[in-house]
């Protein structure tokens, strides 16, 4: 397929459109009513994550409602931790909970040989969906970056703090660089994996980039980053990777610059004026409207919405939100929101 045809790799190639494609991070999930009723006969949240069938069905459902420019695989970052063998659990309402890796002798309980045959499932939900698209539609897939996975494997759950990750980090570098580069080598493998079955661009998600001083930012986020680019790379010279390092302030220049991605997420904290000036003139940019204007809408959504594609749509540009769709997000707000940034070439 040549990128002409679909607009979301023409922006990631670099070429500027009148409209700028679009997508949503978390663009199917709970919001989503008919997602709601594929999850309830899916069971668990896992076992949605490992039905193709249901899988490639929820991962086009946004699509039929908003038509974006893009799918994103319907799976979760924690899936690679799963094919470790790293018992996980969704709790309703308290987001996930694994048994945690503390230090290194924890590490011994993660066992990567049987890694592909547990998420084989994915790899086929990307087949799916791949053969199910339209010419003009691109598939993203994704994996989380090391770190924030290891913040989910080490911590055991979600965190303010990050604190036992810290400590493995800050106390034990030896140790906490093999759990590193056991999720560098998987990333590489599952993402490679991924591609293979059909997707058209990779997104690393780094929620908790924004976490660390930068000494650790450069070791953790971005050698890591820069290693599964050189991979990705090097066996998919056409393949775009895309980087989210969520609210790493401005440690995102140095990220854009030195870590080989092709094209840089914003999340919401982000100037987009500054980011045209400081990252769109290295590297395409995503982003960035805050996801709670999906919750107000009006005025306040209207206008934010126009302020970003004004500063950042006379460059490579794609428009996503700053971070996902919350699950109390009307489905009419995401479609206004589409509407808008499909009229923009009438507003400019
Ligand atoms: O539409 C899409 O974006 C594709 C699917 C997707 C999910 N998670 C589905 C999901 C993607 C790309 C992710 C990424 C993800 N998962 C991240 C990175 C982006 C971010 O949000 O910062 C992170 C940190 C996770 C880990 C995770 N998964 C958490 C913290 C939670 C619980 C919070 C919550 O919203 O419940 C999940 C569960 C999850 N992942 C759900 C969905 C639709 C909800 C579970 C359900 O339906 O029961």
């Amino acid at each position: 397929m040549l990128d002409a045809e679909k607009p979301f790799l023409a922006a990631l190639a670099g070429q500027i459109l009148d409209r700028p494609p679009f997508w949503f991070m978390r663009q199917a999930g709970r919001y989503l009513p008919e997602y709601r009723k594929v999850r309830q006969q899916a069971g668990s949240f896992i076992n949605l994550c490992l039905s193709p069938e249901r899988a490639c069905e929820v991962t086009l459902q946004p699509l039929r409602r908003y038509n974006m420019d893009a799918a994103i695989l319907f799976s979760d970052i924690l899936m690679v931790p799963y094919g470790l063998t790293q018992k996980l659990d969704y709790l309703e309402g308290e987001g996930p909970k694994l048994e945690p890796v503390r230090c290194t002798n924890d590490l011994k309980r993660l066992k990567r040989d049987n890694f592909h045959e547990i998420l084989a499932p994915i790899y086929q939900t990307v087949r799916l969906v791949s053969s199910a698209l339209p010419p003009s539609t691109s598939l993203i897939g994704f994996a989380g970056s090391p770190w924030t996975v290891a913040c989910y494997m080490v911590q055991g759950g979600g965190s303010k703090e990050w604190d036992k990750v810290k400590a493995f980090a800050y106390q034990d570098r030896a140790g906490f660089d093999s759990l590193i580069d056991l999720l560098v080598d998987m990333t590489i493998e599952y993402l490679e994996r991924q591609i293979d079955a059909g997707a058209n661009a990779v997104q690393l998600f780094d929620s908790w980039a924004g976490v660390l001083p930068a000494s650790y930012f450069r070791r953790y986020v971005m050698a890591p980053t820069a290693r599964i680019v050189t991979a990705l790379k090097a066996r998919y010279p056409h393949i775009p990777i895309i980087g989210f390092p969520r609210n790493s302030g401005a440690m995102i220049e140095e990220y854009t610059q030195e870590t080989g991605i092709d094209a840089v997420a914003l999340d919401t904290t982000i100037c987009p004026r500054w980011a045209a000036h400081k990252l769109q003139c290295h590297r395409p940019v995503q982003g960035n409207l805050d996801p709670i204007l999906l919750l107000t809408g009006g005025d306040a959504m209207r206008i934010e919405t126009d302020t970003i594609l004004r500063a950042l749509s006379g460059g490579p540009f794609i428009f996503n939100l700053g971070h996902g769709v919350t699950q109390e997000t009307s489905p009419e707000m995401v479609a206004e929101l589409s509407n808008l940034i499909r009229s923009w070439p009438d507003r400019r």
